[in-house]
């Protein structure tokens, strides 16, 4: 059955700016930090303390996390890949960190430098010291049903990353389309292998939208009752190792096609359009929304 509420976590600032090669001022993050907690967004993924080499657009992480001025009750997540990552966030005082392994090798390889079994490794003492210090894990499992290296990717990729996630103790799994290459079979055959490790209030879906299937990969997930996913206002993004991907299915798309369906997200979608068009404007593009889009020239 259809979930009645959908919680959504904006993954712009992150996921949607990291891949921009012109520079984005911090004070540009946080006010659009500030726009999306506005139009409702409980949770927010604002950054990655990951190296400033592999990803510069991400080097202002301790400074966008301590110029956002907390909301209660809105969550605020970041990226972490390792111990050195972990300690720098740490101090700029999360609600929840991040850990994102793939289930390719050639992914783990170009994304994290390392094999999955070593990012395994390296997520363990991560993971044991956020929930030491109270903070809420979530893993991602990357190119969950396609790899733009090895090309397809099958469930039981996805199945053994969920189960090494879960033996380390992360907390929640999502599951990730980075190239979005996916189609509805397969995500929900991807979302199963996940279920098998993971029960279905830990379990989320994170779709880019390369090839206009996001949305219809999302409702086919709705339908197996998952109720928790990234989008990325103005359809944002793309990872920089991932060549060619495109941004998250926008979050104004996602919101109006959920409204549409009787199911509660407890966002504005007009506030969360004009946290759209702010940062579309500020990057002189338009959002990459059709929902957006058609509000905008009504
Ligand atoms: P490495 O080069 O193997 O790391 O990179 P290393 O441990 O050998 O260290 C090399 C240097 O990096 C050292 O500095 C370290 O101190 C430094 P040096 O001595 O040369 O001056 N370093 C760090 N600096 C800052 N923060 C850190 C850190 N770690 C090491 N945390 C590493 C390994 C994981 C660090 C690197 O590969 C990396 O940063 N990768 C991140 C790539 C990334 O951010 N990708 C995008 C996010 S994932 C994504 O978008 C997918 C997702 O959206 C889901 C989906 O769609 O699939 C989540
Ligand atoms: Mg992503």
């Amino acid at each position: 059955a259809y979930p009645t509420r959908v919680k959504l976590v904006d993954v712009g600032p992150r996921d949607g700016l990291q891949n921009e090669k012109q520079p984005v001022p911090a004070a540009v993050k946080i006010e659009l930090v500030h726009r999306l907690q506005d139009a409702g967004l409980k949770e927010i993924e604002v950054t990655s303390f990951v190296s400033p080499k592999w990803v510069p657009q991400m080097a202002d992480n301790a400074e966008v996390m301590a110029g956002i001025r907390r909301q209660p009750g809105v969550r605020y997540s970041v990226l972490v890949p390792n111990m050195k990552g972990f300690e720098a966030a740490l101090a700029s005082k999360p609600d929840e960190i991040v850990v994102f392994g793939a289930a390719s090798e050639a992914f783990s390889q170009r994304n994290i430098n390392c094999s999955i079994a070593e990012s395994m490794e390296r997520f363990a003492p991560v993971v044991a010291a956020a929930r030491a210090n109270g903070i809420y894990v979530r893993g991602a499992i990357s190119v969950a049903v396609g790899c733009p290296y090895q090309g397809e990717v099958s469930p039981a990729g996805v199945e053994l990353v969920a189960r090494l996630m879960k033996e380390i103790g992360v907390q929640h799994c999502g599951v990730a389309d980075t190239i979005g290459v996916g189609t509805p079979r397969k995500v929900q055959a991807a979302m199963e292998a996940a279920l098998k490790h993971y029960a279905l209030d830990d379990i989320s879906g994170h779709f880019h939208d390369t090839y206009g299937m996001a949305l219809v990969n999302t409702a086919a997930c709705l339908e197996m009752g998952i109720w928790q996913y990234d989008a990325s206002v103005a359809g944002l993004g793309g990872c920089p190792y991932a060549k060619g991907a495109t941004g998250n299915v926008a979050t104004e798309d996602v919101v109006y096609m959920l409204h549409g369906m009787g199911i509660a997200t407890g966002i504005d979608l007009d506030k969360l359009i004009d946290a759209g068009k702010y940062i579309s404007d500020f990057l002189d593009r338009k959002p990459n929304s059709r929902a957006a889009t058609a509000i905008l020239n009504k």
